[in-house]
C-alpha cells in the first residue's frame, strides 16, 4: 500500500479530511483537481468549457496512471470513481476510503460553489439524482466506507489514520 485515496461526492469533505489526515499521518497530501489545474494552467471550469467533460475525465485517468510512486494521500474529484479503470488503479495502488455524507449536508456545502461546473449546470434534483447514481460506484471502488454524518473531522481522521496504521504493512 502506497497511496491513500479519498473518494466520494462533491462536498463530502475529501479535501478538509485529506489535509488533516496528512498532518496526522505525516504523509504528503495532493488534491487531484489542484494538480490538474497546476499541470494545465487552467481552472476546472475552463477545462470543461474549452475541452469538454470527457477530456477532463481523461486527464483524471492520466493523473492516476502516471502520478508519482510515493506514500501520499490523494483527494480525488467526485467523478473519479465512475470509471472502472480508475477504480482498478486506485485499489491496486492504495487503500480507498469512501466518505459518505447525506445529500442534504452535501447540498448545503456545494449549492453556491462557482468552481464546480457540474453544480453550475444542474438543479437540486439533478444533483440528488447524480448522487444516487454514483453511490454504488463509490461503494464498489472503496475498501472502506466512512460515515461522516454527525461526526467531527477529528473523529473521522482518527478512524482513517487508525486503519492506515493497521494495514500499512499488508499492502505492498
Ligand atoms: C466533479 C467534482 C469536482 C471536480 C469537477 C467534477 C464531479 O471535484 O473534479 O468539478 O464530477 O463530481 P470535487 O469532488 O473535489 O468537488
Amino acid at each position: 500500500m502506497k497511496k491513500v485515496y479519498l473518494i466520494g461526492y462533491m462536498g463530502c469533505g475529501k479535501s478538509a479530511i485529506g489535509k488533516r489526515l496528512s498532518f496526522a499521518t505525516k504523509m504528503p497530501y495532493y488534491d487531484m483537481d489542484t494538480e490538474i489545474v497546476r499541470m494545465t494552467g487552467l481552472t476546472i471550469p475552463q477545462i470543461f468549457e474549452m475541452y469538454g467533460e470527457e477530456r477532463f475525465r481523461e486527464m483524471e485517468t492520466e493523473f492516476l496512471r502516471t502520478f508519482r510512486d510515493e506514500f501520499c494521500i490523494i483527494a480525488t474529484g467526485g467523478g473519479v470513481a465512475m470509471r472502472k479503470e480508475n477504480r482498478e488503479i486506485m485499489r491496486k495502488t492504495g487503500l480507498v476510503f469512501f466518505l459518505n455524507a447525506p445529500f442534504r449536508d452535501i447540498w448545503r456545502r456545494i449549492s453556491t460553489d462557482r468552481n464546480r461546473p457540474i453544480v453550475q449546470r444542474s438543479t437540486h434534483s439533478d444533483l440528488e439524482q447524480l448522487f444516487n447514481n454514483r453511490k454504488p460506484h463509490y461503494l464498489h471502488g472503496a475498501h472502506f466506507k466512512v460515515e461522516t454524518e454527525n461526526r467531527s473531522l477529528r473523529d473521522i481522521v482518527d478512524y482513517i489514520a487508525f486503519q492506515i496504521g493497521r494495514l500499512k504493512g499488508e499492502y505492498k
